[in-house]
């Protein structure tokens, strides 16, 4: 894989500031009561880390992984592959954060099971939204950056499960 192939869509000081931001509007949300940052393995992990250490609130993690993805196709079936512990889900407050939401079907089937789990609240983060590409009606309630229909990398995010190092968000230019 050629890093000179990858360019540069939201930028490492982009995304230091969106993340500042959102800690604050968060903070607003949750206050003085402690919230589950319930992070999705393997893409939200940079910046579930970023977005916490800017975090002023109470907060513990967690992690769940479940999996969508053959490649760069959507299959539309979501496999739990590490769930959680009821324990730690029910009475919550939880903030799942994820990479980005594309067609919806992950988010929408983390949210029914988290709520089937018993948790106090459900509330949910993304750091892209890719609108265009919704099927399923799901919206966060924390956006870092609306995006257009790029296949991105970086910053958490695969290409086939490389390039998740990149300390931006990046995409692959095409020739055309
Ligand atoms: P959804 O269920 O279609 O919303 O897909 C969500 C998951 O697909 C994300 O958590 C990512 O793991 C993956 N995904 C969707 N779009 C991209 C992309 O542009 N780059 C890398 N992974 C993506
Ligand atoms: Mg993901």
């Amino acid at each position: 894989m050629n890093l000179d192939n990858v360019k540069v869509l939201i930028s490492e000081e982009e995304i230091e500031k969106r993340n500042l931001e959102l800690a604050e509007e968060i903070y607003k949300q949750y206050g003085d009561e402690e919230v589950t940052f319930l992070i999705t393995l393997k893409g939200a992990t940079p910046f579930a880390m970023d977005l916490a250490k800017k975090y002023k609130g109470d907060c513990v993690f967690d992690f769940i992984r479940v999996s969508s993805y053959a490649g760069t196709e959507s299959t539309g079936n979501i496999i739990l592959k590490v769930p959680v512990k009821e324990e730690n889900i029910k009475d919550k407050n939880i903030l799942v954060i994820e990479d980005i939401i594309d067609t919806g079907n992950t988010m929408k089937y983390l949210i029914a099971y988290l709520k089937d789990l018993g948790a106090k609240s459900v509330r949910t983060c993304t750091l892209l939204n890719k609108q265009a590409r919704r099927k399923v009606d799901v919206k966060a309630d924390y956006v870092g950056f609306e995006i257009d229909d790029y296949f991105v990398m970086g910053y958490g995010l695969d290409y086939d499960e490389k390039l998740r190092q990149l300390p931006y968000v990046g995409y692959i230019e095409t020739n055309k």
